[in-house]
């Protein structure tokens, strides 16, 4: 995308009475090369667009008029990225008033210990004050989930102190708590309990700050495998970039939380960030929906993978950036793995320039290392130092979780492996080498840090289904197939990686790997492989870019969760007399058999590492019916009839009541049926939208990963039958009333109610 210089300005004023306060200035993100000026004063700059920061601004302010902050964001130089950043400030921003004496950003560290067999936590509150004067104190009030208080502690000053940045002291201050009985966290029930730590001046509270905290233990093991709180599990995780759809990168907490239960109901416990540190508010809901987060710094270290990437600020920048990463996201209870980064170049050494264009960035990630780029013998070389230090950075800031780092070299003479950086051994497909991992990496747990890579458009499929289609099939090829689709049988991936199926059988059947990290949970901006222009999205979610699932999801819903599951796809309209492979995910049954227009078809049974059913029928219009047994009695059935012509519109929403604070969301699937409500699969109609009430179009999808059609929009074309269109309320409470409308079919409306 094309990028650009943008400045920011916004005018405040701040009262005379506050003058003796400090104040600060907190980005969550932006992208990037940001420079923030108040009143003209230049505070700083930040190249990184991935990382939160502040500014003390309180000495470059007016407390007796108009103040100006300004920030100039420099991304032109296109491309930084391998995916789609997005451009500016898209996340929040802070202004803070603070007390002199106050708790610093990031100020507070929370550890919990559980001992006598979960029977007791003990609870370590670390608190970073500045401006303490001799007569301050700080104590720490505990929360449990309930918001009761469940313990209070006075914090004592330990010895060691520092100078901050603008030369002012900062003391430690230490508070310990024993919680008998405490609840754990767990990604069933992920209890969270809250620290407020509260400094005073003598018996003045002057600041207070919260933290909130989890009690948990886990383990990696190199033989068992994962366990959260003595329980052997799998992280079932996907990687998740932070585009959130036709919203684009801008946070919408509305819109990353249906991002994430969407994917909870999918049965997936685990998000890797990938590749960068994520929103505050995705932590934030990760702790309390329970999923297991592998937080990530880096997409590269000093060696580029796109022109202008943050490798040419890397040297000077990653130890601030990491630290600054680690000390924000160390409480956050539901991340349970460090990793310093993704597939980075210096796993190899070479002498090759550090620019690379994406495509020969992809393809020296993947393929064609000679031995000659691996690490000799013991050596220890400058890569495998550059790993260490990364790794020291991290846990010397947090000892208390495993550091690893998505490679995509499987050798142990990776240069990253032949250091002393990582307690978890992780990589990214290679499912091949996966047997030689505790031979290989004796003592030591593995994880996929990457999986899969398989590729899916909703409602297209290519058969025979299982015939694998490798796209591109050699690497060095372009791969082209003028539909410019990919199937959503489990049928085709990138040359680099696997099926679903496949990588799950091998984690399920293998109880040293700890889990997986599935490329990706969402579709998202950028990236779409196999293809060039005009693909302009991803095809390796399992849920496509309008949050629509593909039929994967209920192979993982089928194998991941107890919710009964049954999936019969695809469609039922095809020319009569064609050869046509119907599939079947089901759970909670001994056998399924199908019926086409009531004649039986076979009863059929998964094996030990096959996690679906197939049928070869030839098609005929009518009805396909698929009833599942379990002990000889039918336990649940699908029906998918043969849709007849278009008809009307059918809209449903996630949501009926939204708040009316211009900020909340509600999306409306919008649907193509039949005149009996049958969804039509080939329907591409072209739907108007209009809105009455407290709302706006956010924007609108249908998952089609060539659409050139417009995200923000009145209007788009279904897509396999469906679109979606996302309200937002503005700050009047009303009742909204959305309409489509096409040129053929009839109208729909819905109503959704926005109260204050
Ligand atoms: C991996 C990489 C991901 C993504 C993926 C696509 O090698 O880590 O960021 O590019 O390939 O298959």
């Amino acid at each position: 995308m094309p990028g650009g210089i943008g400045w920011y300005r916004k005018h405040f004023t701040i009262s005379p009475k506050d003058k003796g306060q400090r104040f600060y200035i907190e980005f969550d993100g932006v992208y990037m090369n940001s420079t923030v000026f108040v009143n003209g004063k230049e505070l700083g700059t930040r190249p990184y667009g991935f990382i939160s920061f502040s500014y003390d601004i309180t000495d470059a302010l007016n407390f007796s008029g108009d103040n100006v902050v300004a920030v100039r964001v420099d991304n032109h130089y296109q491309p930084n990225c391998r995916w789609y950043s997005g451009s500016g400030i898209y996340r929040h921003t802070y202004l803070l008033k603070t007390n002199p004496t106050h708790v610093t950003q990031w100020g507070t560290y929370v550890t919990a210990q559980l001992n006598d067999n979960m029977k007791r936590a003990d609870i370590a509150v670390e608190v970073q004050v500045e401006g303490a004067q001799k007569a301050t104190k700080v104590r720490a009030i505990f929360l449990d989930e309930f918001g009761k208080k469940v313990g209070k502690s006075q914090a004592t000053l330990a010895k060691s102190n520092h100078k901050n940045e603008q030369g002012k002291t900062v003391s430690t201050f230490k508070a310990n708590l024993t919680l008998s009985n405490p609840i754990i966290w767990s990604i069933e029930h992920p209890a969270l309990y809250k620290v407020v730590t509260e400094v005073l001046n003598g018996s003045k509270v002057v600041d207070s700050y919260e933290t909130t905290f989890g009690v948990r233990t886990f383990k990696f093991d190199a033989q068992k495998g994962f366990s959260l709180n003595g329980k052997s599990m799998k992280i079932n995780g996907v990687c998740q970039h932070h585009d959130l759809g036709c919203l684009g990168a801008a946070i919408n907490e509305d819109a990353l939380h249906r991002q994430l239960r969407i994917l909870k109901d999918m049965g997936c416990n685990g998000i890797r960030c990938s590749h960068n540190p994520p929103a505050p508010e995705l932590l934030a809901m990760c702790d309390s929906m329970g999923f297991i987060v592998m937080d990530e710094a880096f997409d590269m270290w000093h060696r580029s993978k796109t022109k202008y990437d943050y490798a040419h600020y890397f040297d000077q920048w990653f130890e601030r950036d990491l630290t600054d990463f680690v000390l924000r996201d160390r409480n956050h209870p539901s991340i349970l793995m460090w990793s310093t980064g993704n597939e980075v170049l210096e796993q190899w050494s070479s002498n090759d320039g550090t620019e690379l264009s994406i495509e020969q960035a992809n393809l020296i990630l993947n393929f064609g290392h000679d031995a000659s780029t691996l690490a000799n013998g013991n050596e220890k070389s400058v890569n495998s130092l550059l790993a260490e230090r990364l790794s020291d950075i991290v846990r010397q800031l947090d000892a208390t979780r495993p550091i690893t780092a998505g490679c995509n070299e499987p050798n142990p003479n990776n240069h990253l492996f032949k250091s002393n950086a990582f307690d978890i051994i992780g990589y990214n497909y290679h499912n091949g080498n996966v047997a030689d991992v505790p031979k290989n990496f004796p003592g030591k747990a593995f994880i996929f840090t990457e999986s899969n890579s398989s590729l899916a458009t909703r409602g297209f499929y290519v058969m025979p289904s299982d015939s694998i289609i490798e796209s591109p099939k050699e690497w060095w090829r372009p791969y082209t197939d003028p539909t410019f689709m990919c199937s959503a049988y489990d049928n085709q991936r990138a040359s680099w990686g696997n099926l679903q199926e496949e990588t799950w059988d091998l984690i399920k059947h293998n109880d040293f790997v700890t889990g997986q990290y599935i490329w990706t949970g969402w579709d998202y901006i950028g990236e779409p492989t196999p293809y060039g222009f005009p693909a302009r999205s991803s095809y390796f979610g399992i849920i496509d870019l309008a949050g629509f699932p593909k039929d994967t999801y209920y192979f993982y819903q089928s194998e991941w969760t107890d919710k009964p599951t049954l999936h019969l796809f695809p469609h039922w309209n095809w020319i009569e007399g064609q050869t046509v492979d119907l599939w079947c995910y089901y759970n909670q049954a001994d056998e399924v058999e199908l019926f086409v227009n009531g004649k039986s078809k076979g009863t059929r049974k998964k094996g030990e590492h096959t996690f679906h059913v197939m049928w070869r029928v030839p098609f005929e219009p009518g009805e396909v019916r698929v009833v599942a047994r379990k002990n000889g009695e039918e336990v649940r059935s699908q029906t998918i009839h043969t849709a007849g012509q278009p008809h009307h519109l059918r809209l449903t929403t996630d949501k009926t009541h939204i708040a009316a604070n211009g900020t909340s969301l509600a999306f409306v699937t919008v649907e193509v049926v039949d005149k009996d409500g049958n969804l039509c699969p080939h329907a591409d109609t072209q739907i108007f939208f209009e809105v009455e009430g407290g709302a706006t179009i956010a924007g609108v999808d249908n998952g089609c990963q060539t659409s050139m059609e417009r995200f923000k929009d009145n209007k788009r074309k279904a897509f396999h039958g469906k679109c979606l269109v996302v309200l937002q309320s503005t700050k009047t409470a009303s009742t909204i009333r959305l309409t489509a409308k096409s040129y053929d079919l009839l109208t729909a409306t819905l109503s959704i109610i926005s109260e204050k």
